[in-house]
């Protein structure tokens, strides 16, 4: 990848820049948690974007998406958002840079990136985070990565349309190699946890239904006003900390559906904390309870799987699967399967085939290697 970007650099820019990559993310457990100040436990993986990267000395960036085969320069000004969605990433980092006082300047890139793009991996967050990281560096800006994170949640919120957590853009920038990391959305204290299911005798693995999901303009910000409008019959900031018999006193007050999206919430918390208890003990099998959990808590209470993806983690359970459920914001996407060393090529191959028969199309199976996030590569 980082040949072919090369090449079209050199084409397009006729000179050499520096090279910057940041990753798409796994998480294990805790989905739809972030925003209501809950934790995640999420973990950078091997498949990223790269981009080359050199200022220009003038006020324009000029940026080829070389997946896409296109061109686009915009200013850094509000007034010159670009139209292309890819572009309005960067711009949008661009402009949360100098919103926090950032001083930047026109640059020239080329980038490309291997993480399947609407399939629930961050690909999103991996470009920003890419773009975050490289600016941060190439102009000495001196940002810290919590705020970096920040400014590829903010692209988000402001330039995109999705009212997302900071799940994504922190599992890209802190990323490490053979860790996950729990992060607690509330105060945002983090520690990694050694991840190494191989050495235990388990796969983790991707299953790509490529069915797309779009969280632009989705029922994903519908999610999160009924949990900030459960919270705040509850009196709280956040659905955080609230307890079931909380809940149950407030059902009256609240729609039947909001009641379903904050008992889901809810449920999360706790799963996540049971899961890295759980995992520092080597217990794989409460790991892949809870995962199941989870996956039916979003399908039925939260309402953001879809068939194909029932199917998927359904057939998981009848191969012996020890967790299988929807990964990231749903709406379509992979599941994310923890599997016994000897049961996973029979998994795989049914799972193929059983899907194939039903849906004209084999799911794509990503294994999962943890890797590191944000950073310049030599
Ligand atoms: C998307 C969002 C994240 C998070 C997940 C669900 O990936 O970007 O902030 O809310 O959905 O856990």
């Amino acid at each position: 990848m980082k040949t072919r970007i090369a090449e079209k650099f050199q084409s397009l820019f006729q000179t050499e820049g520096e090279f910057f990559a940041s990753a798409g993310r796994i998480n294990l457990i805790g989905e739809h948690t972030d925003y209501n100040g809950g934790f995640v436990f999420p973990g950078a993986i091997d498949k990223g974007m790269i981009a080359e990267i050199k200022l220009n000395g003038t006020a324009t960036v000029r940026a080829f998406a070389l997946d896409l085969d296109e061109y686009c320069e915009f200013g850094l000004n509000e007034e010159d958002a670009p139209s292309q969605g890819w572009a309005r990433y960067i711009f949008g980092v661009c402009r949360e840079i100098q919103k926090r006082g950032g001083v930047i300047a026109g640059f020239d890139t080329v980038f490309a990136g291997d993480v399947p793009l609407g399939a629930g991996m961050s690909s999103s967050a991996a470009l920003e985070s890419t773009f975050a990281f490289a600016l941060n560096e190439l102009f000495n800006l001196g940002i810290d990565k919590f705020e970096l994170a920040r400014i590829g949640q903010s692209t988000e919120h402001n330039y995109v349309g999705v009212k997302c957590g900071i799940m994504d853009q922190f599992a890209s920038v802190f990323g490490k190699a053979g860790h996950l990391m729990r992060l607690d959305c509330r105060s945002m204290e983090f520690e990694y946890f050694p991840f190494a299911p191989d050495q235990n005798g388990y796969k983790v693995v991707l299953l790509n239904s490529c069915v797309k999901h779009e969280l632009v303009g989705s029922p994903y910000n519908d999610r999160r006003n009924s949990c900030e409008r459960v919270a705040k019959v509850l009196g709280q900031e956040f659905l955080r900390g609230a307890t079931m018999e909380q809940l149950e006193a407030v059902k009256d007050q609240i729609s039947e559906e909001d009641y379903l999206r904050a008992r889901y919430v809810i449920g999360e918390e706790k799963r996540v904390l049971d899961v890295c208890e759980a995992l520092q003990k080597g217990d794989y099998e409460t790991v892949g309870a809870r995962m199941y959990e989870t996956h039916w808590g979003m399908s039925k209470d939260y309402e953001v799987s879809c068939e194909e993806l029932d199917f998927l983690a359904t057939v998981a359970k009848e191969c012996g699967v020890t967790g299988s459920r929807i990964m990231g914001g749903g709406f379509g996407g992979c599941t994310i399967n923890l599997v016994k060393e000897e049961l996973y090529d029979n998994f795989i191959a049914t799972a193929k085939a059983a899907f194939a028969e039903k849906y004209g199309h084999e799911p794509i199976e990503i294994p999962v290697v943890i890797s590191d996030g944000a950073r310049k590569l030599a």
